[in-house]
């Protein structure tokens, strides 16, 4: 018998056919012992998204989700704000069965499953920030980037939105967890993740090689807060998006992994490599983790 698996994707932009119907075919073969970690950024629209959890439940046994920022954008959506959306989004999983709290699965190696909602801490926040200055361009991240003109926020809202989305985790942190830990998330957790090389000779070859000059990602890629909670948890295994730049890397005890489906034509490209586009699997009932 083929034993329980976790198996694990990010960023599947489902809004491209190829993409949604790689996933759906994969759901299909042979897992309905196992579990998936998805890991946001499927899509913007509610009606995709819906069809999506209704075909990954029916080919998975369970199916666990965090959302990514493309789902929080508001642009085709008739919710007034992205906390709404996401309210939204929270109520189409419990109606497909989509799994939004922590999930212990395995029978003989058992493991916790713990999503970690969250967004990023832009430059105003350096204590949680990722942020690392070009001085070498103009910073024009705030009219390129796409979360800042699709999502939208409450008006009220008094503190910085990615202390908002760990406060949300918060419940799910003060359980124990008497065995080993898979966390989540879509945003990275860590600065030094958003590099190949170490962040002082990126950060060289940035100015003589950034195709992209004016765009910082740094501003908009993660939040040590998920660090922070991540190692609160005692998570062994943490598995995050977003960036479209597929990493494996061990660091004081914990592995993180970003496994993003991404674009077709950045798959094409070689920016993500080709096996991304099926989900990796990263642990199983009789060996435990796989990585
Ligand atoms: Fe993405
Ligand atoms: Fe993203």
């Amino acid at each position: 018998m083929i034993p329980t698996r976790v198996w694990a994707i990010s960023d599947v932009h489902i809004d491209y056919q190829e993409n949604f119907e790689q996933l759906v075919s994969f759901a299909g073969a042979g897992h309905r012992q196992d579990t998936l970690i998805l890991a946001g950024d499927a899509t913007d629209r509610l009606d995709r998204l819906e069809a999506l959890f209704q075909a990954l439940t029916a080919g998975f046994r369970q199916v666990l989700f965090v959302p990514g920022n493309h789902e929080l954008w508001v642009r085709r959506s008739g919710e007034p704000d992205s906390l709404a959306k996401l309210e939204a989004i929270h109520e189409l999983c419990r109606t497909t069965g989509v799994r939004t709290e922590p999930v212990l699965v395995g029978e003989y190696h058992k493991v916790w499953l713990v999503p970690l909602l969250s967004w990023y801490d832009d430059k105003d926040q350096p204590e949680h920030s990722l942020f690392l200055d070009k001085d070498y361009a103009e910073d024009r991240t705030d009219d390129l980037w796409g979360d800042f003109i699709h999502a939208r926020w409450p008006g009220d809202l008094q503190q910085p939105l990615a202390q908002w989305f760990a406060q949300a985790n918060e419940p799910h942190l003060r359980r124990a967890f008497e065995h080993p830990v898979i966390s989540f998330s879509h945003f990275l957790p860590r600065q030094d993740l958003i590099f190949q090389k170490s962040v002082v000779e990126s950060m060289r070859l940035a100015r003589h090689f950034d195709p992209l000059p004016e765009f910082n990602f740094s501003r908009v890629a993660g939040s040590r807060r998920i660090e922070e909670q991540l190692r609160r948890l005692g998570s062994r295994l943490h598995i995050y998006g977003h960036q479209h730049r597929n990493r494996l890397r061990t660091i004081d005890g914990v592995t993180y992994l970003s496994h993003c489906m991404g674009y077709p034509k950045e798959r094409q490209r070689g920016h993500v490599p080709a096996e991304a586009s099926q989900p990796l699997c990263v642990w199983r009932d009789d060996t435990g983790f796989t990585l």
